[in-house]
């Protein structure tokens, strides 16, 4: 099982480049799917989630390669509409395939995504959706199957901004008999970037990047490139590595999609400064306490809530973090106190008292962004920290120890991926 060692407190410096989002790409593989024809996808991350997916997309049987961060995935050679447990349980994402399948085939099994390492994670929003555009849902031996000749447009209101529920339903009513309304729909840069490459496929979706998509349902879509928008998680997650250790710049960046995260940065106490594609952050003399509640774009990401926290135990103060898109997700706090910072969780709130410094320690990754957390501690701590089950940080960043290396950091990897 891979490690991740760091050896803390080097001063970071010089530039990275960015890296295109996962949380893009992932549902842009499964759009592709609903065209006959090669759709090539360039500034693809290589990263076990988008690997699986890869291997999901040739289980499905469309024809895949990849090579360099470019993706080439023909559908023309779809034929089998089902997505296997096996599969299924190591990334939630593989759910996307939902949409696409039902739109094309009429009928798709997939099997129903387990919890993961913070919650339950149900998909009711996505089966909800997919019912009122007049599927037949049946769930066996933990597997959702799904049956409709031709969907048809209607009207959806979700009771909360689901980011995949928007993408599977999009996808599924892109080619549905008539128009699709979804009322409180996500507006995340990778589900915007979604819909316009739907449309770039044929589809007739308006309203993109607002709570209300109206969608005309076309009677078939074709094959389309694109370029994956930059990941935003990602930056942010160097952002808070840069708040703490010397001066960074993040190249190929979309300044616009960190709005909230560049302003609490400066509130903080950094200096931030953007061009047209980069973000440079310089340390805070002194780290200013600052409460985060995290919320749906434009608002402060969960995706980087772990990150803000472990910014947040080495403040000059006390300050909360809440999380409300998920209740549960502080998997990250007990491994974060183990570096001695001094956090409490209660219901979906960490309170953390701020302490003058952070010492490495053995600690274990839990999930994507928990890991991401606690090398951003692990870099800002004295000595030596060595990080577990890494898996966890590879599912989402690509080459992160690389990355920190170039810029400073005294970070490697042992039995490193063959
Ligand atoms: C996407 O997950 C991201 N994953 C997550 O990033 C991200 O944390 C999340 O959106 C929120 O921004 C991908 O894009 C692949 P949701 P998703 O549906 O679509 C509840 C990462 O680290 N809900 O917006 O699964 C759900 O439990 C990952 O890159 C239902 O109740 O998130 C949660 O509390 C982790 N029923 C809230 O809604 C449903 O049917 C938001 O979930 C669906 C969701």
């Amino acid at each position: 099982m891979d490690k991740i060692f760091i050896e803390g407190q080097q001063t970071l410096s010089g530039s990275v480049q960015i890296s295109g989002a996962k949380n893009a790409v992932l549902p842009i593989m499964t759009a592709a799917l609903m065209a006959e024809g090669r759709s090539v996808v360039t500034r693809v991350p290589d990263l076990r989630d988008t690997r699986t997916m890869i291997r999901l997309m040739e289980i499905v049987g469309a024809t895949c390669s990849f090579e360099n961060g470019k993706l080439s995935i023909d559908g023309s050679t779809v034929n089998n509409p089902e997505a296997p447990y096996d599969l299924v349980k190591t990334m939630r994402a593989s759910f996307y395939v939902l949409g696409p399948l039902l739109a094309r085939f009429g009928v798709v099994k997939v099997s129903l995504p387990g919890g993961c390492a913070w919650g339950p994670r149900p998909v009711d929003f996505h089966l909800k959706g997919l019912e009122k555009l007049g599927a037949k849902i049946t769930l066996e031996s933990g597997y959702i199957i799904a049956e409709a000749k031709r969907l048809q447009g209607t009207k959806i209101n979700f009771e909360f901004p689901s980011v995949g529920a928007t993408g599977n339903i999009a996808m599924a009513a892109a080619t549905a008999e008539g128009t699709t309304i979804i009322e409180n729909a996500a507006r995340e840069p990778e589900i915007v970037q979604l819909c316009e490459y739907l449309n770039t496929m044929g589809a007739c979706i308006r309203g993109i990047g607002t709570t209300r998509l109206t969608i005309d349902g076309v009677e078939t879509l074709h094959s389309a490139d694109i370029d994956v928008i930059p990941d935003r998680i990602e930056a942010g997650t160097f952002l808070a590595a840069g708040a703490l250790l010397g001066e960074i710049t993040l190249n190929g960046v979309i300044p616009e999609h960190l709005d909230s995260v560049i302003l609490n940065f400066k509130e903080v106490g950094c200096n931030v400064s953007t061009t047209s594609n980069s973000v440079t952050i310089a340390q805070a003399d002194k780290i200013q306490p600052v409460d985060m509640t995290t919320a749906v774009y434009p608002g402060f990401p969960t995706d980087l809530q772990a990150q803000w926290v472990a910014l947040m135990t080495l403040a000059k103060g006390s300050s909360m973090i809440t999380d409300t898109v998920y209740h549960d997700r502080f998997s990250h706090v007990p491994e974060l106190n183990r570096f001695g910072a001094n956090i409490k969780v209660e219901n979906n709130t960490a309170f953390v008292r701020g302490v003058d410094a952070l010492v490495g320690a053995p600690v274990m990754s839990t999930d994507i962004r928990a890991s991401a957390s606690l090398i951003v501690a692990g870099l800002a701590a004295k000595g030596r920290t060595e990080i577990s089950r890494v898996y966890h940080i590879d599912r989402g960043y690509e080459q992160i120890e690389e990355k920190f290396r170039s810029l400073g950091a005294n970070i490697w990897r042992k039995n490193p991926i063959v």
